[in-house]
């Protein structure tokens, strides 16, 4: 691989044109929450001003998705009840669920079974912030979406690559690109400014062993990966299943019965929220409304 072609995608992927704008909200919200001044109005307000977004917020907020207790039906609400980094976490969950579901609705699926294995494995391991775990789940593999629409003619030479070697996407990208999908998620995800809590786990979602500050996360965000792969929630043109990291797996720690009852518990959340994604466009609407209200 010669360096200048490296260094040419490397460019092409952290300046990606053509995935959502979350950053400039989820900036102004992070700056508004460091400012005492700042009141859930307020903030409130800010989301209100992106009425699709918000109406997404809410409808994935009073969905079987995230199945909290309460309904609620409006953006102060929000964040009164749940605060504000699962707020932010969902708002950068509603941002990106168009674009991925547009450009591939497999990898979609797959992502969405990710983000509930997380949330189940994160909750059952009593870890702080299982929503910001989910949304690391969710966006996963957004780094596969950007080579796919950054660099069309070389994720056409990925996929040829597979077809014909019938090896792993991230083999195919490694021996094309010089990088992998993790890493290109990487560097986009920081771009957008996003925290370290979810860029990490992304980066090391398929070598969780070069996760330094976040490894408990990756390592969930890794084997979920796995999990739900193994549950049929495949992405078509990568259907090879990677291989379980041993210091992954440790560092969970789940007995046998953890894991019958884990896939159990992904199974039934799964069954609860298929045709979610289509609810979450069928709704907006409504969600509006209640919004309004
Ligand atoms: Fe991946
Ligand atoms: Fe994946």
């Amino acid at each position: 691989m010669e360096r200048d072609k490296k260094a040419e995608f490397r460019t092409a992927l952290r300046n990606c044109k053509s995935l959502p704008t979350l950053p400039g909200i989820v900036e102004k919200l992070t700056n508004m929450a460091d400012d005492p001044e700042t009141t859930t109005e307020r903030m409130g307000k800010v989301i209100s001003k992106d009425h699709i977004l918000a109406a997404k917020l809410l409808k994935l907020v009073n969905s079987a998705f995230y199945g909290f207790p309460q309904r609620i039906s409006s953006l102060s609400s929000a964040i009164i009840l749940l605060g504000f980094n699962v707020v932010k976490s969902l708002i950068i969950s509603a941002s990106i669920f168009e674009v991925m579901e547009d450009q591939d609705v497999e990898l979609w699926e797959h992502s969405l079974g990710c983000a509930v294995a997380c949330s189940v494995i994160a909750k059952r391991l009593g870890v702080d912030d299982p929503e910001e775990i989910s949304t690391a789940g969710l966006i996963h593999d957004i780094g596969k979406v950007a080579i796919k629409m950054e660099l069309p003619k070389e994720y056409a030479q990925i996929n040829a690559l597979v077809a014909e070697k019938g090896i792993s996407m991230r083999q195919a990208e490694l021996e094309i690109l010089g990088i992998d999908h993790a890493e290109a998620g990487g560097w986009l995800t920081k771009s957008w400014n996003l925290p370290k809590k979810l860029v990490e786990p992304i980066t090391c979602h398929h070598d969780p062993r070069t996760a330094k500050d976040e490894q408990l996360s990756s390592a969930i965000i890794h084997f979920s990966d796995i999990l739900i792969r193994g549950m049929g929630y495949c992405h078509a043109a990568d259907t090879k299943v990677p291989k379980l990291s041993k210091r992954a797996w440790k560092l969970l720690d789940l007995s046998p019965t953890d894991l019958d009852e884990i896939i159990e518990e992904v199974e039934e959340k799964l069954w609860d929220v298929k045709g979610f994604s289509l609810e979450v466009n069928a709704g907006i609407e409504n969600a509006m409304e209640a919004g309004e209200a």
